[in-house]
Order: C-alpha cells, then structure tokens, then sequence
C-alpha cells in the first residue's frame, strides 16, 4: 500500500472571508449565500477528512518579502504558525504539517528536475488558512477569544510565486501537478491525500479595473479545468492579466492540484468525478470559485493490482 490522491479541492482565499468568520459575522445578509454554498463541502469533508492535505498557495508577501523569491517552495516543517497580516493572527490553530511524507515529496520532484525551495521555517497567511477555515468551519476558541484545538489532519504547504513577474506557466503547474502525484505515490505508507489549490477566481485589487468581475471567463475556466485541463493550461499569462484581472493569475495554481490526478498520470484513466461545484460574486471585490473532485481511487487500484 502506498499514499494515494483521493481527491482535490479548489477554492479562492479572500482575506475578507477569514474576518467575516473570526468575527462572528457570517450570518450577516451579504456572507449568508457564500456560506450556504460552502455548507455541502464541509459536510463532504467531514466524510472524507484525509490523512494530509498538500496545500497548494501563494504567500502575500508575508513570510516571502520581495528580498526572495521562490517559485515554488515546499514547508517540510512539523509546525507552520499563523502569520501576523497586519491585524495580528487569524484566531484559528496553528498548522501541523508532514515532514515525512514533504521530505519524500521534496526528495521525488527535485530529482524529477522541478527546482523546488525547501523551506522549514514558515509562517502562512490567509492563501492557507482561509481555504482551511472554508471547508473545515469554525473551529471552538478558547476562554481569552484565541484558538483552541487543532485542524483535522496535518497540511503541507506549498507555495508559489503568483505576486512578483515572472510567475511560473499554467503548463508547468500542470507538469509539476503530475510530478507530484508520482511522488506520492511512490511514498510507502497507506496515506490518504487531499490536493487543494488556491486563490483565484477574477479579481483586480488595484488601479483603473479594480474590482474586475468575469463571470465568463470563470465559467469557462471551471469547465475547462474538470474536462480538459491541458487546453486550460495553454492558457497564457496575458489573457489571465487581460480577462481575469492582475490577481486572477493566481488560477495557474489550481494547475497543480488537477496535475495530481488520475486521468493526468494516465490517458486512459478514469475522470474525477464533480462532487461539488460553486460560484459567487461578490466576496469583497472578488469572484469565488470551488469545486471538489474526486478520484476513482478504486478503479486506479483494481488497474494496478490486475
Ligand atoms: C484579496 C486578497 C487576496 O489575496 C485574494 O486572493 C483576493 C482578495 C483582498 O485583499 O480583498
Ligand atoms: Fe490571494
């Protein structure tokens, strides 16, 4: 038995969504419908809690300031605090991560020649923990309003430059997605993993076009990353900047996590099924996406087994 990807889940990050959930204000008239549709994942979640979540996100400039760079960069860390925004820290648990099966991973993708940055001191911002408190839900508090408890199950990190040109192509998200899949699968314990990817969908957070909206071209990419993400990937940067606005480059990251799966690392093989697909505008000034994918993990196994 080795660790295997059961599914992957994608979802955008937006910081206001954190605030509205530490500050109790998620019954409000403008939360209620981003959180109603987030309600049947968290459900789904509480079904399927993996073993490890391989988190894939961007920094903000948060534990990477402009003096370093990494394009991609991978937390083999046993321990991720939650980063100081500017506001202080999110009032949610700490991360506990998976130096093990990182150290594999980071080990298995430098030798399939992706230049990962191994990184064991980290603090995450809210492209990681937003996603977190998304599907998992508000977690208890302890008596002085901070956090008490911890998250379901242990998360690497896995960070990518979307902020400072030139960022990584959607193309070599995918290729590095489907590297990563190998390596898990080459890990020896029986493990099962979740694939998320992060940020996204359209959204400008300054300029002119702030607070661009492209309902279309969100649409289309959601189609296109279920049923055929090697035409997603070929999208270029220009027309993310152009359609999705400056931060909806921060979609080539869901590259990734759809890399891992089944039908990427075999042509023939079967394609994930939609557990859960949403869409809304706005949550501050962006477009939140989400889907949940699952993996015919079973059919994969009886394939190798025969
Ligand atoms: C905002 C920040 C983000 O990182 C993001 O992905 C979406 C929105 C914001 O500051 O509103
Ligand atoms: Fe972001």
């Amino acid at each position: 038995m080795s660790a295997h990807v059961t599914a992957t889940v994608y979802t955008s990050h937006v910081p206001a969504i954190g605030a509205a959930m530490d500050l109790g204000r998620t019954d409000e008239e403008y939360w209620v419908p981003l959180f109603e549709g987030y309600e049947p994942s968290r459900t789904w979640m509480a079904d399927n809690t993996p073993d490890v979540i391989f988190l894939v996100y961007n920094d903000h400039a948060t534990s990477f300031s402009l003096d370093f760079i990494p394009t991609f960069a991978i937390g083999t860390a046993a321990h991720f605090p939650v980063a100081d925004e500017g506001w202080g820290p999110r009032p949610v648990p700490d991360v506990v991560g998976h130096p093990e099966l990182a150290s594999h991973i980071a080990q298995e993708v430098i030798l399939q020649d992706f230049d990962l940055t191994i990184v064991n001191k980290l603090a995450v911002d809210h492209g990681l923990t937003v996603p977190l408190s998304l599907l998992f839900g508000q977690l208890d508090r302890g008596p002085d309003g901070g956090p008490a408890g911890a998250w379901p199950c242990p998360v690497i990190p896995f960070a990518v430059n979307v902020v400072q040109y030139p960022v990584p192509s959607g193309r070599r998200c995918l290729a590095l997605g489907q590297a990563i899949r190998r390596a898990i699968d080459s890990y020896p314990e029986d493990l099962n993993v979740q694939v998320w990817g992060t940020g996204g969908m359209s959204h400008q957070l300054q300029g002119p076009r702030a607070g661009l909206i492209n309902r279309e071209f969100d649409t289309a990419f959601l189609d296109g990353l279920i049923a055929d993400p090697v035409r997603v990937a070929a999208i270029p940067h220009i027309e993310y900047i152009r359609e999705a606005g400056s931060e909806g480059i921060e979609l080539v990251m869901w590259l990734i996590a759809r890399g891992t799966m089944t039908d990427m690392s075999d042509p023939g093989g079967p394609a994930p099924t939609v557990r859960r697909r949403f869409y809304h505008v706005p949550a501050s000034n962006t477009a939140v996406g989400h889907l949940i994918l699952e993996d015919d993990v079973q059919r994969t196994r009886e394939k190798e087994s025969a």
